[in-house]
């Protein structure tokens, strides 16, 4: 059952074009919810394992196609695809692959920040008018929320100043702490 469009909504904090919401992403009623993947896109645990068994079965029946098609080899780090939403409330699934923190010297920063823009274009190219983003790369992956949030929050703000869509971004955090390094980074 998804929440109501008006509870999530109601229940998010607004900073123009961009939200910040607690909660489980998989419970958006949105055009899309990124997804943060791994390279064989054919799920894990985490945000990703929630969104496949919310989904069901047609997400990871369309992962397995772009498997078969042009990402034979997997998702790179940085990149993002869109399949459909399945049974999910959201319409479709931006799935991006985060880097693993490695201490910050392997490129980690540029590469998340890719994870970000990428998924930005993604929506654009798509039509797409709002989008909720997961915490990429920071649970499995490592990488500190601090420091994760910074780019999240620049990332987006630089695209939305130069494009019209998506028209809004919800970042969706799952615990307290992410939500206020969101909140200082937003105000
Ligand atoms: N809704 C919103 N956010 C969630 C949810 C959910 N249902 N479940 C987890 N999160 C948050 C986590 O708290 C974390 O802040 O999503 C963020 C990303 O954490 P992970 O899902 O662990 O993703 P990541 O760190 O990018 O690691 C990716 O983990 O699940 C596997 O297949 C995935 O191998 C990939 C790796």
């Amino acid at each position: 059952m998804a929440t109501s469009p008006s509870t999530w909504r109601t229940n998010a904090r607004s900073f123009g074009r961009i939200l910040l919401y607690q909660g489980d992403i998989t419970r958006l009623d949105i055009d899309a919810i990124v997804n943060a993947a791994n390279s064989s896109l054919l799920g894990g645990g985490g945000v990703d394992g929630a969104i496949h068994r919310a989904g069901g079965p047609e997400i990871l029946e369309a992962c397995r196609k772009l498997r078969a098609g042009h990402y034979g080899k997997g998702l790179r780090t940085g990149e993002a695809v869109i399949t459909t939403g399945g049974r999910l409330p959201a319409q479709q699934v931006i799935h991006t692959v985060g880097p693993v923190w490695n201490g910050g010297h392997k490129q980690e920063p540029e590469l998340l920040a890719n994870c970000y823009r990428n998924s930005l274009l993604l929506a654009e190219k798509n039509e797409l008018h709002s989008i909720a983003f997961s915490g990429i790369s920071t649970g499995v992956y490592g990488y500190p929320k601090a420091e994760a949030t910074v780019i999240a929050v620049r990332e987006v703000r630089a695209f939305l100043d130069q494009h019209e869509l998506p028209q809004e971004v919800v970042f969706v955090v799952f615990d307290e702490a992410s939500f206020k390094l969101y909140e200082q980074e937003l105000q």
